[in-house]
C-alpha cells in the first residue's frame, strides 16, 4: 500500500495501471476509519484490479464550521486499518493541494438539496460535489463506492455524474452497524458516554417505524418517530422523512410505487448523527 499526498504522485501510479488496463476503484472518505468504510474498501478490492481510498476532511462540505474544527482525524490509525485491506493508493491530500483556489462551481440539483440534508445543512451538497467530482477527474475510477448510510448522499452523487457527463458506475453498499444497531459513523467518537448510550434508539425506534408502517399513514409514523426520538431524553429529532429512493419527494401514501426511505436526522448533545431504514413496501 502507497500513501500519497499529491495528485501529481497518485496519477503517476495510475497513469502505469491504466496503460497495463486494469480496473480501478475508488472509495472517498474523510477519514476516522472504521468497519462501515472497510466494507466499501474490501467491496472495491473484490471487484477491481486496483483500490484507491482517499482520506480527506472536505472543507467546503461543511457549514458549521465548529463541526470541520472538530472532525476527527486520526490518519496513522486510518492507514494501519487500510494496511489489512485490500487498498493499493491511499490519498490523503492538504487542503491547499484540493484547493489551490476557492472553488466556485456550483451545481444544480433540483428538487434533491431542497429537502432533508440539504435543507438543514446549506451548501452541504454543493460542497460534496466540488470535492467527489474533482477526486473522480484525479481518480477517473471505473467504480465508486458509497454507503447508503449517507442515502441523500449517494442521491446527489448518481445525479451528479448524470450531469458531468461521467461514466463512473457508483455503487450503494448496506448500512454497517454495531453490534447495537447505532449505524457506524466517525462522529459517534464525539458522543459522550451518556449520548453513546441512548444513540442505538434511534435505529430502534426507525425499526418500530417499519412495523408502525402497517397500521398507520406515513404521515402518522412519521410523526411518532419524531415523539418518540424526543422522548428519549438527550435527544433531538431534526427531520424524519419518508421520501421515495429516487426522486427523495415525499411520500404521502403507502400505495405510492417506488421504494420507500425513512431518512433521520438526530441531535445527540452536539454530535448530528443520520441514519434510514427502508420500508419494504
Ligand atoms: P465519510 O463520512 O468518511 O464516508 C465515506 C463513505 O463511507 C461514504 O460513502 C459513507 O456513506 C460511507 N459510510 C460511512 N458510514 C458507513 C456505514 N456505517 N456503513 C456503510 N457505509 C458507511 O461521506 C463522506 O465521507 C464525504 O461526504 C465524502 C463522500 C468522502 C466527500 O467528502
Amino acid at each position: 500500500m502507497k500513501l500519497f499526498k499529491t495528485i501529481k504522485q497518485l496519477q503517476e501510479v495510475l497513469g502505469g495501471d491504466r496503460s497495463n488496463k486494469l480496473t480501478v476503484g475508488f472509495v472517498p472518505t474523510m477519514g476516522a476509519l472504521h468497519e462501515g468504510h472497510l466494507s466499501l474498501v474490501r467491496r472495491a478490492g473484490a471487484e477491481n484490479e486496483r483500490v484507491v481510498v482517499s482520506i480527506f476532511v472536505n472543507p467546503t462540505q461543511f457549514n458549521d464550521p465548529k463541526d470541520l474544527k472538530n472532525y476527527p482525524r486520526t490518519l496513522d490509525t486510518d492507514l494501519t486499518l487500510l494496511a489489512s485491506c485490500p487498498c493499493d493508493y491511499v490519498f490523503a491530500p492538504e487542503p491547499e493541494e484540493m484547493y489551490p483556489e476557492p472553488d466556485q462551481r456550483k451545481f444544480d440539483f433540483g428538487s434533491l438539496e431542497r429537502v432533508m440534508e440539504g435543507k438543514f445543512r446549506p451548501g452541504h451538497f454543493n460542497g460534496v460535489a466540488q470535492v467527489v467530482s474533482k477526486l473522480f477527474d484525479i481518480v477517473s475510477p471505473d467504480r465508486a463506492y458509497f454507503g447508503r448510510k449517507d442515502f441523500q448522499q449517494y442521491s446527489i452523487i448518481l445525479k451528479m455524474c448524470q450531469l458531468l457527463q461521467l461514466d463512473t458506475a457508483i455503487i450503494p453498499c448496506d448500512i454497517v452497524r454495531e453490534a447495537d444497531g447505532l449505524a457506524m459513523s466517525s462522529r459517534n467518537s464525539l458522543l459522550t458516554r451518556e449520548h453513546r448510550a441512548v444513540a442505538p434508539q434511534i435505529y430502534l425506534i426507525l425499526q418500530e417505524a417499519i412495523l408502525d408502517s402497517v397500521s398507520f399513514t406515513p404521515a402518522e409514523v412519521a410523526e411518532r418517530v419524531v415523539g418518540k426520538i424526543n422522548s428519549v431524553g438527550l435527544l433531538q429529532a431534526e427531520y424524519f422523512e419518508i421520501v421515495n429512493e429516487h426522486t427523495l419527494e415525499p411520500v404521502n401514501s403507502w400505495e405510492e410505487p417506488g421504494t420507500k426511505v425513512g431518512c433521520i436526522a438526530v441531535f445527540a448533545g452536539a454530535v448530528r448523527l443520520i441514519d434510514n431504514v427502508i420500508f419494504d413496501k
